[in-house]
């Protein structure tokens, strides 16, 4: 596979960089290391773009966004293999994340079409206020690998339907993902140079795009860390930017909450994609009174779940990214245990016979407290901590204690209860006895220093709009 610019593939005579399957670390595919002229090229041809895509009607985009979902969902099967293969996550899973991704697609060629202005009234009689949208230009997007297709048309879609070009930098995991959904966009006959995709290491492609006036704005879905550099970076040029960043989510469990409804909401939140998303439970805070009942059911669905390659039909968990992030959910266990902390199911790396593959035991630990690391930081594995908690107001104490404020959980059958906590929780997602907050229609995105701006619902192509507005003397 090459990069995708100006509706070609491109990248002979580059180096070629391998892709690994986490689930066995054998070499599965080669892409392109491609260079700052790349990405140039790749900025030309969404400018050039741009001047056609914007002109179109809201409907013409919108029948090319139908195609273009049209063709991820027959190809659903084979994008799903290759998010397997280079991410590990289960089949089942990657199945899911084909849909979630076209869900993106199918929603905004609708939203596309109620991108409304308005008519102010003015004040005074010799004139008339009219505000407008337009799309605001060239769009670069750096996305993770945690979603290989569905973090790209989260932003993709919107951006396209606003009017705005695209380019994308996928991550050097999971790029074969991103290269088959260009392959859609060509076969639904999305014109040259609205889609772009450059795999360049990562300062080439920002600074680049940093650098450039074309290019209006920055889309961005990582750490909390990178998100602050780009931002340091987009100062020069004033790009309008949108930041996806880390999460730290709690998850609380109230003593009239329903049992069987926290658990459930508990493993779909903690266990997808083996506990690499942004938005799934860290750390649980669980009310003395159903404390007992909750962990004895918890134990019994962690310990169920399935470790393996994701290729097989019953596995659950998959591998995680790579050494580092095992390495990383090591250092969260083995302090807890250091700190007082008591495992119950799991504890250490999985030893999955396959070889090469980097796997973490579903992981129960009780007894967790403040100040341990899987507490405090977002451990992004397999690994559920639980703190005993006594009150509401602790439960909320405990869970606005961070510097992030992506997602957050609580289970409570009040609604008293859960109206006071819902307010009082500063994050902008929140799962109400539900684990899986996640759609196209709802605007995701977090509080504090886990990010700027919105993606999904309505609030998603606002932040591919500018705002204009014209006084009319009469
Ligand atoms: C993420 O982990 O950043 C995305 C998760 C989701 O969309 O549900």
């Amino acid at each position: 596979m090459l990069n995708f610019i100006n509706g070609d593939w491109h990248g002979e005579g580059r180096d070629f960089f391998d892709i690994t399957n986490p689930a066995t670390g054998e070499v599965i595919g080669s892409m392109p290391n491609g260079t700052r002229e790349d990405v140039r090229r790749a900025i030309d041809a969404a400018d050039k773009a741009f001047s056609n895509w914007k002109e179109l009607t809201a409907e013409e985009r919108s029948h090319y966004l139908e195609r273009f979902h049209q063709k991820i969902v027959e190809r659903k099967e084979e994008i799903a293999h290759i998010i397997t293969l280079e991410n590990g996550k289960p089949l089942k899973e990657s199945k899911g994340e084909v849909m979630y991704a076209a869900s993106f697609v199918k929603w905004y060629a609708e939203e596309g079409k109620r991108i409304y202005g308005k008519t102010v009234p003015s004040k005074g009689a010799d004139h008339r206020i009219q505000v407008m949208k337009q799309p605001v230009g060239v769009v670069a997007a750096i996305t993770p690998w945690n979603f290989p297709a569905a973090m790209i048309t989260r932003k993709l879609a919107p951006a396209l339907a606003a009017g705005c070009t695209f380019i994308v930098k996928p991550p050097k995991e999971t790029p074969l993902t991103a290269a088959k959904l260009m392959e859609c966009a060509r076969e639904a006959g999305i014109p040259a140079g609205v889609i772009n995709m450059v795999i360049t290491p990562d300062e080439a492609f920002s600074e680049t795009i940093q650098q450039s006036e074309q290019v209006r704005k920055l889309t961005f879905t990582g750490s909390t860390e990178v998100g602050r550099l780009l931002m340091k970076q987009s100062a020069d040029s004033i790009k309008n930017l949108s930041l996806e960043l880390g999460g730290q989510a709690p998850l609380v469990v109230l003593d009239d909450a329903d049992v069987e409804k926290a658990v459930e909401g508990t493993m779909a939140s903690k266990f997808r994609n083996a506990g690499q998303t942004c938005i799934c439970a860290n750390r649980l805070y669980v009310q003395e009174g159903i404390y007992d009942a909750f962990v004895e059911r918890l134990k019994e669905e962690v310990q169920q779940l399935k470790v393996g390659n994701g290729l097989e039909e019953d596995t659950d968990i998959g591998p995680l990214i790579h050494q580092e992030g095992l390495e990383k959910v090591e250092q969260h266990v083995r302090d807890a245990v250091k700190q007082g902390a008591t495992i119950v199911v799991g504890g250490k790396e999985y030893e999955s016979g396959i070889g090469g593959g980097t796997f973490f035991e579903p992981t129960l630990i009780l007894d967790a407290e403040e100040g341990m690391l899987c507490m405090t930081e977002e451990t992004f594995g397999p690994v559920v901590p639980v703190q005993k908690i006594h009150s509401d107001e602790e439960a909320v104490r405990l869970a606005n204690d961070t510097p992030f404020g992506l997602a957050a959980y609580f289970f409570t059958e009040s609604m008293s209860r859960g109206t006071k906590l819902a307010e009082a929780l500063d994050y902008g997602i929140i799962g109400w006895n539900h684990g899986a907050p996640s759609t196209a229609q709802a605007p995701f995105g977090g509080m504090k220093q886990s990010g700027l701006g919105r993606e999904g619902g309505a609030e998603g192509i606002e932040a591919f709009l500018e705002t204009k507005y014209l006084s009319i003397g009469l």
